[in-house]
């Protein structure tokens, strides 16, 4: 049996973000320089997204490029760029053929110029997209990110905006780069590493983890729907006990 039809369309995750891992493994396997890896994840990537638009997924969030990743070979994170680039002008016609925004998280401000370029015209090309939105983690870290919200809401209670008993958690919420998108329902990491790498930290407070060996070029539609499945299977009780949840109760 195909395995899509074996998901519960009721029981699906909203936000869905994955760590794309194992690109330089994969291509150290294959006797090749790490380059070889990441151009090869580009595919996983395209399977992913139209995996996920397919069954309905609301957010998807991806893992492309970390603050730590700025520490890599010069020439590792120039050819990351460049791929960056080459892959938003591929993507495109996919986007709007499945009626996908693209949005993005972290200081991308930082980025090569021509990055940032290309993704502000494919951001306003389908800023009109309703079906799924892909947001892009891009020179993103979480405690950044935190670091960042607590400046945003310091000032706004130096100017008198917020008070300090105001702030609350709907408070952080909305001060994040997330602060569009739902929490993160269920987190996907490659490649067989067990840890969280510095994202999305308080958005994953109550997050599934699914962690797979499978590295990340190889990553296909199918890899995705077992994820789902899995994800299923699990029942969570946010602090209840089961008996509460079985019975819907609050
Ligand atoms: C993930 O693959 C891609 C990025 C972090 C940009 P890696 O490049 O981390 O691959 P491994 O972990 O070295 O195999
Ligand atoms: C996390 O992968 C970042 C991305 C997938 C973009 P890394 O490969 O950089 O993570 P660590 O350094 O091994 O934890
Ligand atoms: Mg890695």
């Amino acid at each position: 049996m195909d395995i899509i039809t074996q998901i519960n369309t009721e029981k699906k995750p909203k936000h869905v973000a994955i760590i794309m891992d194992g690109n330089g493994r994969w291509a150290k396997q294959k006797g090749m320089l790490r380059v070889f890896g990441h151009r090869n994840g580009v595919k996983a990537v395209k399977q992913t997204v139209e995996a996920a638009s397919e069954i309905g997924i609301e957010v998807l969030t991806l893992y492309a490029f970390s603050t730590e990743n700025w520490n890599r070979p010069k020439t590792e994170v120039k050819a990351l760029m460049k791929i960056l680039v080459s892959s938003l002008k591929d993507e495109l016609e996919t986007f709007q053929q499945n009626n996908i925004r693209l949005q993005t998280i972290g200081q991308t401000q930082n980025l090569p110029k021509k990055a940032q370029k290309e993704l502000l015209e494919v951001i306003e090309l389908t800023k009109n997209n309703t079906s799924m939105v892909l947001n892009l983690a891009l020179s993103y870290g979480s405690r950044e990110e935190i670091v960042n919200t607590i400046k945003n809401i310091s000032k706004k209670v130096v100017n008198k905006q917020l008070s300090i008993e105001e702030i609350d958690e709907n408070i952080i919420n909305n001060h994040l780069y997330t602060f569009t998108l739902p929490d993160v329902d269920f987190l996907i990491r490659t490649s067989g590493e067990k840890r969280i790498s510095n994202f999305l930290l308080w958005q994953i407070a109550y997050a599934e983890l699914y962690f797979t060996d499978v590295l990340w070029p190889d990553f296909r539609k199918e890899d995705f729907f077992k994820a789902i499945l899995d994800y299923q299977c699990r029942e969570r009780r946010f602090g209840k006990i089961s008996e509460q949840i079985q019975n819907n109760n609050d």
